[in-house]
């Protein structure tokens, strides 16, 4: 060993290797606020999906240039650029950069191949796709809590999620996506899980009590969370980057933010804001369903009491409204209740609102569950993760939740009514 050490040292390859070996080990001990390279790149919307596309990546605090290349997956050789801003977020970790660029006036239904950077510093390429004119029936993917010490199971479950539904129209995270909001070494681990997911397929995310957590377990306001993502601004004002709505063919999406208690202190009118605001947003909403995603259930399965604060301002929006479904996290238990309108729960279909926990997609469990009443169907995914796919057309809804292995747990349909 140590004649072969000598013979690589005298041919001049030893001296080589050890350069290269230290060059690996400072790029992977680089702090997050010197990397050069984009990273964590992430598809969201805060325009029209079928024209739009917002591309958001985050480098160190040197890089201030934001560029997009891209152009058409079949016209490979026609590509345009463009420009966006460079927004710096104070993080555990040092000073980062988040970048993001709106790709505007895109063709409906049509893909893009893409690369991130800052003209010298490129990402690799990747794909996105805009949104078809409406009309079209799409399947879309929801996640439940996949905060934890680790992201390795939230990677599972969602590469084999993707894999099973390549053509799933875009995804969403119901919230608690990381369990300490203000650690940036857990949203990298969780971006890092998305990679070849994320930047491919938009992900529209729903803001828990988690990211809002200190590394010392203390409140703070969720800046990293809101710093990362970049949605729709057609929210309160006060609460940019957690309420906001969207359309996506021929459904209207309806985020809200249930961290009463955490955000209190920053903004104690929240609840008020969002009736006032799901009011208009309701009634403005113009598709065939209407879907709600908040991240503490209103029907809850905890043995403690639940949120009935919510439950009171909400629930008649919800079904003066008509919403079809309102979906939530925080219990990593999945279940769906019966329609209910008034608190009154029935077994009639298309009389209220359905309430369903979408269950865990991380390694975090909930033992103490229980179900209740209000319940048709309730699994505890202790032994494994879960997935919902929700299939979308002008005539039907249906929900479907699958274990991580491909067993289905549930399948619930509701057929529109003609008008
Ligand atoms: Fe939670």
């Amino acid at each position: 060993m140590m004649l072969r050490l000598l013979k690589l040292f005298t041919k001049g390859k030893f001296l080589w290797v050890v350069v290269m070996l230290a060059v690996g080990l400072a790029l992977y001990f680089l702090p997050p606020s010197l990397i050069l390279l984009p990273r964590n790149v992430t598809l969201t919307w805060m325009g029209e999906p079928t024209t739009t596309q917002t591309i958001t990546w985050q480098t160190g605090r040197y890089s201030s240039r934001s560029q997009v290349e891209y152009g058409e997956v079949t016209d490979k050789l026609q590509s345009a650029m463009r420009a966006g801003t460079a927004q710096q977020v104070a993080t555990d970790r040092g000073i980062i950069t988040v970048h993001s660029v709106e790709l505007t006036d895109l063709k409906p239904g049509t893909s893009y191949q893409y690369r991130v950077g800052d003209g010298l510093f490129w990402s690799s390429y990747h794909t996105l796709t805009t949104a078809p004119v409406q009309g079209q029936a799409f399947h879309f993917l929801l996640f439940g809590d996949s905060q934890g010490n680790s992201y390795k199971l939230w990677q599972r479950t969602l590469q084999i999620a993707y894999e099973r539904n390549r053509d799933a129209a875009f995804m969403m995270n119901i919230g608690d996506l990381v369990d300490i909001g203000l650690n940036y070494d857990q949203w990298d681990d969780w971006f890092q899980a998305g990679h070849g997911v994320i930047d491919t397929m938009a992900i529209m995310p729903v803001m828990g009590n988690h990211e809002t957590y200190t590394t010392e377990w203390k409140i703070a306001e969720p800046l990293l969370c809101t710093g990362f993502f970049r949605l729709p601004k057609n929210g309160p004002a006060a609460l940019q980057g957690k309420v906001y709505s969207f359309d996506y063919g021929d459904a209207h999406f309806s985020i809200l933010d249930s961290q009463l208690q955490e955000e209190a202190e920053w903004i104690p009118e929240m609840l008020t804001l969002q009736q006032e605001w799901l009011e208009r947003d309701l009634a403005g909403a113009n598709k065939r369903w209407k879907l709600v995603f908040i991240h503490r259930p209103l029907y809850h399965n905890r043995p403690s009491a639940g949120d009935e604060d919510l439950r009171d301002a909400l629930a008649p929006l919800f079904e003066r409204y008509d919403v079809d479904v309102v979906f939530s996290g925080h219990d990593h238990i999945y279940a769906r209740s019966y329609p209910i309108v008034r608190g009154k729960w029935t077994d009639e279909t298309g009389v209220g609102p359905v309430y369903i926990t979408t269950g865990r997609s991380g390694k975090k469990t909930f033992a103490r569950a229980q179900q209740k009443n209000w319940n048709a169907m309730f699994y505890n995914p202790l032994e494994q993760p879960n997935y919902l796919v929700i299939e979308v057309s002008d005539h039907n809804l249906q929900i479907k939740a699958f274990k991580l292995n491909g067993e289905v747990i549930d399948t619930w349909s509701k057929t529109a009514k003609r008008n």
